[in-house]
């Protein structure tokens, strides 16, 4: 099998597909140097879509998992099915939930998904006429690599955010989705789904800005932690029953079944849960914080997801200790990125910690930086905190010039845990 993408995410499923009883031999397309030392690369790009496609029916690979969203949006998965190549991902059709917000909006109203009110420009006055209060939501309707939200506090930020968005387009060409701005505490809820039922994975949190009391720009994710306490399997439940099955439902009527990973994006307020976004894949570095505590064979969980209703009746069983996983950044990040700074320490780390690398690349028998996110260390323990204490413990171990960590990751977990 074929794991698609070069991130922290797509280590950690390298490294649970590899831990199945069915010993699959896991290639990476293009992997990077923690992922290469793994397992071996597969010779074709994913942004050739025939010819990876080509490729993989001659080397009959038997399941495709598909990390980031860029090859599902472009319509890898599409390519892949019309060989009958197995595949973890849903279609082009049905990726538009993630690459779209207004499509993802049109989606949950017909689908009574609980999300923000919301309206649709595509200037900077309609934009600033559609606003009722501040802070005010402005999300760019296209990919925008996490950076296409504003929360803009007042007006002057709402009109350059929106004159960047539509006028200088920023992201190109595309209308922006003006959203009511909901307060609570976030929640990452992912599914998977076999184009007929949505089968929930353990709940999780990120920790999207780069600064410490969640302060700065956004980036990819700083860090995470699973199970969220307080989120209980009947709130699980709930939520599943109200976001995820009714999409899963929708999708299937307009005849584009979803087949994959539907993340959901959620606020739980004060007066119950809201739908913030989708995404059609694994979430980073969520992934990083949630397949460590998976006990049920992914290998087969994935290749159930890839066939209609393949999960029906499929339970997945998690180890009830808690994770917490850490992110290491270079320097500059999200801003900019530096590339080629030596990483020590790697070897110091313990067992039972498992680091994912990230940005990171094979340099003259060194391990360096490759930019962006470098990597994920993340740690299992009997509470928040005994399991964040050691994904500190370990972090600490690595060093890199202009090295980027956040401290207080979980950090309010363990306050509610003490207190509790
Ligand atoms: P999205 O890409 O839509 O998830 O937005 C990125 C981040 O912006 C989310 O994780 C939230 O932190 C924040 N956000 C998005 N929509 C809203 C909203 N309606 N109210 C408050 N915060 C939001
Ligand atoms: N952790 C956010 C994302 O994967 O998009």
């Amino acid at each position: 099998m074929v794991v698609i993408g070069a991130g922290g995410r797509e280590h950690a499923l390298v490294r649970a597909l590899q831990r199945s009883p069915q010993r699959p031999e896991v290639l990476a397309a293009p992997g990077n140097a923690g992922i290469l030392a793994q397992a071996p690369a597969f010779a074709a790009d994913p942004e050739e879509l025939e010819n990876f496609a080509q490729t993989a029916e001659r080397e009959r690979v038997d399941l495709v998992v598909v990390g980031p969203e860029a090859p599902l949006v472009s319509g890898l998965v599409d390519a892949l099915k019309d060989r009958d190549i197995a595949v973890l991902g849903p279609s082009k059709a049905a990726a538009q939930l993630e690459a779209s917000k207004i499509f993802a909006k049109e989606i949950m109203e017909a689908a009574g998904v609980p999300t923000a009110a919301y309206c649709t420009v595509s200037s900077v006055e309609a934009g600033l006429r559609a606003i009722e209060s501040y802070p005010a939501v402005l999300k760019f309707d296209g990919l925008a690599g996490g950076k296409g939200v504003v929360i803009a506090a007042d007006e002057p930020q709402a009109r350059s955010a929106l004159a960047e968005m539509l006028e200088q387009r920023r992201f190109g060409a595309g209308s922006v989705v003006v959203e009511d701005f909901l307060e609570g505490e976030e929640l990452s809820l992912l599914a998977l789904c076999d184009g007929v039922q949505a089968v929930p994975l353990a709940p999780a949190r990120d920790f999207k800005r780069i600064g410490e009391g969640d302060t700065g720009p956004n980036t990819g994710g700083m860090g995470a932690f699973s199970p969220v306490p307080g989120v209980s399997a009947e709130m699980v439940k709930e939520i599943v029953a109200a976001v995820h099955q009714p999409v899963v439902d929708e999708l299937r009527r307009r005849g584009m079944p979803f087949h994959g990973v539907l993340y959901a994006g959620l606020m739980l307020g004060s007066d119950g849960f809201k739908t913030l976004e989708f995404n059609v894949r694994f979430g980073d570095p969520e992934t990083q914080a949630v397949l460590p505590r998976l006990r049920t064979d992914l290998v087969d969980l994935l290749l159930r997801a890839s066939r209609e209703d393949g999960l029906k009746e499929a339970r997945i069983e998690w180890d009830r200790r808690s994770a917490v996983t850490v992110v290491l950044a270079s320097r500059g990040y999200p801003a900019s990125s530096s590339c080629g700074d030596v990483i020590s320490g790697l070897d110091r780390v313990p067992d039972d910690v498992e680091v994912t690398h990230a940005g990171t690349s094979a340099s003259a028998g060194d391990v360096v930086t490759a930019g962006g996110r470098v990597l994920n260390v993340t740690a299992l323990g009997n509470s928040v905190e005994e399991a964040r204490t050691a994904a500190y413990a370990a972090a600490d171990l690595i060093e890199f010039d202009g090295r980027q960590m956040r401290r207080d990751i979980a950090a309010g977990q363990v306050e509610r845990e003490r207190n509790s």
